[in-house]
């Protein structure tokens, strides 16, 4: 069988450390299963950039689409760092290869594991997929300024909502709920204020809806789902939702169950026109960066959610389980070294 050929970009602060960890389980599960591994290193990010003035060459991306999958890590300077322009590498890098790869549907899983203590008094059972849109909405740059600097600066930030990008991925939400035993769709916006993009979303979903008679469907406002979020988040199974609100979501889905050093995710070309990228839902995380105190298990499930995209379910379950034992013994008292947890979870397997 052919090697599984992965890019690697670990980026900034904890990026690295964290890719490392996820490498060494990948190394670990794809040996003891018998699958050949090829592995490419790109560097990118904002140490990149201050070395180079380069944020994400044409011919990078190029170089990128011969690759099976891109394992990615983080990027992004401190906040407050002036040496990089602000935002410079999260747009010009990390949201340029969202797009130019289409990775239209930005999956980040939300579970409770035995053990992870939650900061909800009554967390109850969580186990849900937030299916956010990874192409559109405010995320675009479709903005401007005007007298800049004056009183009367006038910014724009416009969201770009289309038929064919928001049908793809409400689409995507309803197969994903209909593969599930709940069987639940809730799809969230805030259309009683957005009303252009909030009802090409509600009519979409009604239409979609159609095709999938068996998944139930329910609407929340973004401001009352963050409610449900903390009281009561049994309730959701597939979430949907624009791109925006998504990151903002899956940020508190990840506290919720436990922290963000445990919240995966793949930006993914469900038609598998280029490849698809999984990375770790945190950032850089600068505060903790150099000193192998981040929590590599986002990014190693973030590894299994590749295997999975590449059809290598054997193995990207074995390192779900093995993650979910290791995460099983953890004393928040006494936390190991970034690297011990990649040696754990890497040699149960
Ligand atoms: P962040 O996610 O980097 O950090 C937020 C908080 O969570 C920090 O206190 C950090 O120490 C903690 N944290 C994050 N990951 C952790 C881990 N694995 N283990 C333990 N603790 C962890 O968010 P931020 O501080 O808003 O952003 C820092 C930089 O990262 C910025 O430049 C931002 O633009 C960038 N960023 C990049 C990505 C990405 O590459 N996908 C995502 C988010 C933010
Ligand atoms: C994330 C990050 C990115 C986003 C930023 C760094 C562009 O917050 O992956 O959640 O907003 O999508
Ligand atoms: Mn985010």
């Amino acid at each position: 069988p052919s090697a599984i050929d992965i890019a690697v970009i670990a980026g900034d602060g904890i990026g690295p450390e964290v890719t490392a960890e996820a490498v060494k389980v990948l190394q670990a599960v794809t040996a003891s299963d018998g699958l050949e591994l090829k592995l490419t290193d790109y560097k990118l990010g904002a140490e990149h950039w201050l070395a180079t003035g380069e944020t994400l060459p044409e011919s990078t991306i190029e170089a990128l689409r011969g690759h099976d999958a891109i394992l990615f890590g983080a990027v992004g300077a401190a906040p407050g760092d002036t040496s990089i322009p602000s935002g410079l590498i999260e747009r010009e890098m990390l949201l340029k290869l969202r797009f130019s790869l289409d990775h239209y549907v930005n999956l980040r899983p939300s579970f409770l594991y035995d053990g992870v203590p939650s900061p909800l008094a009554n967390p109850g059972t969580i186990d849900f997929v937030v299916v956010r849109e990874g192409t559109e909405g405010p995320y675009v740059g479709n903005g401007g300024v005007l007298r800049k600097g004056t009183p009367h600066e006038v910014a724009t930030e416009v969201s770009v909502n289309t038929a064919f990008g928001v049908e793809r991925l409400v689409r995507d939400g309803f197969r994903r709920a209909n593969e599930r035993p709940r069987k639940k769709l809730t799809y969230v916006h805030k259309h009683n204020v957005l009303v252009y993009a909030g009802h090409l979303w509600k009519r979409t979903v009604e239409a979609v809806a159609k095709e999938f008679p068996q998944v139930s469907v329910d609407y929340l406002h973004v401001d009352a789902a963050m409610i449900f979020l903390v009281t009561d988040p049994s309730r959701f199974d597939v979430i949907v939702t624009d791109n925006l609100f998504g990151d903002i979501v899956t940020d508190l889905a990840a506290a919720v169950t436990g922290g963000i050093g445990l919240a995966a995710s793949g930006n993914i070309n469900m038609d598998r026109t280029a490849p698809s990228m999984f990375e770790p839902v945190h950032g850089s995380a600068p505060d903790i960066a150099g000193q192998q105190k981040a929590d590599p298990t986002a990014a190693i499930l973030s590894a299994a959610l590749l295997l999975h995209h590449l059809g290598h379910h054997g193995a990207a379950t074995k390192i779900e389980s093995a993650v979910a034992a290791d995460i099983a013994t953890r004393d928040a008292s006494s936390p190991r070294p970034t690297s011990a947890i990649g040696d754990a979870i890497a040699q149960s397997l």
